[in-house]
């Protein structure tokens, strides 16, 4: 039996900041970002955009109605969340039409939310091979004006359809996990942006991987070559190259071109929108999908996800012969190029009003045309 992800679906808010005007502003030589960081543009949520509306986009994208009756799990991975107690999936069942009678949860591990979500739905799925299972990572990544974080802030949200019938990727069985306690990146109740030790978390990002690799290696005996191509967690379009430069002297250097190629495709949209957390290393394989002209039915795709704090998990899956099928990526051309560019006064206007709690308590319109839900501000202490 085969259980995979037969749909992929993205949304990302309307609005982004320059990165090269925003380096000027910052007084920091532009090819740090866009060379060194390996950024271009970042996504900018208004704020009637948090992660249950952009949930609900992502996946109203891609569902038919026959998808929404066969829906009997949803599962929203975020660290964006909107309740400390209500899981947002319920807000995203609801204005989806989803049915009531699924199991419906939040899940919470900073970036690898979703990762967790997918690997849920695939049991679930084992179990009910009838049955659809939505998972989606939505998250807004705020670390601060003028920080070195800043240029990897970002917004958006990707939704997976997970089947028995998957038209995308198949997922392999086998799945390699390790999780340790460590102080990388986290996100005090009291704040709305993140706490990170930045040279540290890439310094864990690369050894999860490396333990995760390794371990999926021993157990499937699947080499580097095996893989057409690897995709990232991809805080910034960087990492995952630094991560992957650790294991490509296992192979001949055709192959490593090979690989490095893919990885340019899977980078193409995280590079305007930046890290949305969960849905991070999904926006990776939509890129490579998407823009990737080489990749064909059967080859191997390696999945690297990564969630500070930390948990890391390396798995694979298998593309299907009508993975092209499923796609749009004249959709998401569209998408990004109409896209309106933040002017920094803005931006950085925009930013330092959504700390303030009371913020929410505005009426809130969103004229963005691939918007089909937003968030309408808090009326009697109830999220509209
Ligand atoms: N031209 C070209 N390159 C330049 C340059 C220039 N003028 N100036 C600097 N660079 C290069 C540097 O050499 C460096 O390259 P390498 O990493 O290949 O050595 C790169 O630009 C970045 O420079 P710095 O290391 O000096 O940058 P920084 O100190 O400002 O911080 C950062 C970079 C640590 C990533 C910071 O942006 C940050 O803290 N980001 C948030 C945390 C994060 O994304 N961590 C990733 C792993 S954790 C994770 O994945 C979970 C998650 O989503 C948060």
């Amino acid at each position: 039996m085969k259980i995979g992800i037969d749909k992929i679906g993205m949304y990302t808010p309307k609005q982004y900041v320059d990165l090269v005007e925003l380096a000027k502003h910052r007084r920091v030589d532009p090819a740090k970002f866009t060379i060194g960081i390996g950024q271009d543009k970042m996504a900018v949520a208004p704020l009637s955009q948090d992660a249950i509306s952009m949930a609900a986009n992502a996946a109203a994208k891609i569902l038919t109605a026959e998808d929404k009756a066969a829906i009997d799990l949803v599962i929203l991975g975020t660290e964006s969340g909107v309740d400390n107690s209500k899981a947002g999936a319920l807000y995203v069942q609801k204005l989806l039409d989803l049915p009531n009678r699924a199991r419906v949860l939040e899940i919470k591990e900073a970036c690898y939310g979703a990762t967790a979500g997918l690997q849920y739905a695939k049991l679930h799925i084992l179990q009910n091979p009838t049955a659809k299972a939505l998972v989606i990572g939505a998250d807004i990544a705020r670390y601060g004006l003028d920080t070195s974080g800043e240029v990897t802030q970002g917004a958006g949200a990707v939704a997976l359809l997970v089947s028995a019938k998957p038209k995308i990727l198949a997922l392999d069985l086998a799945t390699s996990y390790f999780s340790e306690e460590v102080p990388d990146f986290w996100r005090p109740l009291n704040q709305m942006i993140a706490e990170v030790d930045g040279k540290y978390s890439n310094e864990q990002y690369i050894r999860f991987f490396k333990e995760t690799f390794a371990d999926y290696q021993a157990k499937t005996k699947y080499g580097l070559n095996d893989y057409a191509a690897l995709t990232f967690h991809l805080p910034y379009t960087k990492m995952g190259l630094k991560a992957m430069r650790e294991i490509l002297p296992q192979v001949d250097e055709a192959k490593q071109n090979e690989l490095q190629q893919h990885y340019q495709q899977e980078t193409l949209y995280g590079r305007q929108i930046g890290n949305i957390y969960t849905g991070s290393l999904y926006l990776a394989l939509l890129s490579l999908l998407d823009n990737d002209a080489i990749l064909q039915p059967g080859m191997r795709i390696g999945l690297y996800s990564y969630g500070s704090g930390a948990v890391g998990e390396f798995f694979s899956g298998v593309l299907q012969p009508e993975f092209k099928a499923q796609l749009d990526p004249m959709y998401y051309l569209d998408l990004l190029a109409k896209r309106q560019k933040l002017a920094l006064d803005d931006y950085e206007a925009q930013f330092t009003a959504q700390l303030d709690p009371e913020s929410e308590n505005q009426a809130l319109t969103d004229d963005d045309p691939f918007a089909k839900y937003y968030f309408a501000g808090i009326v009697d202490k109830k999220r509209v």
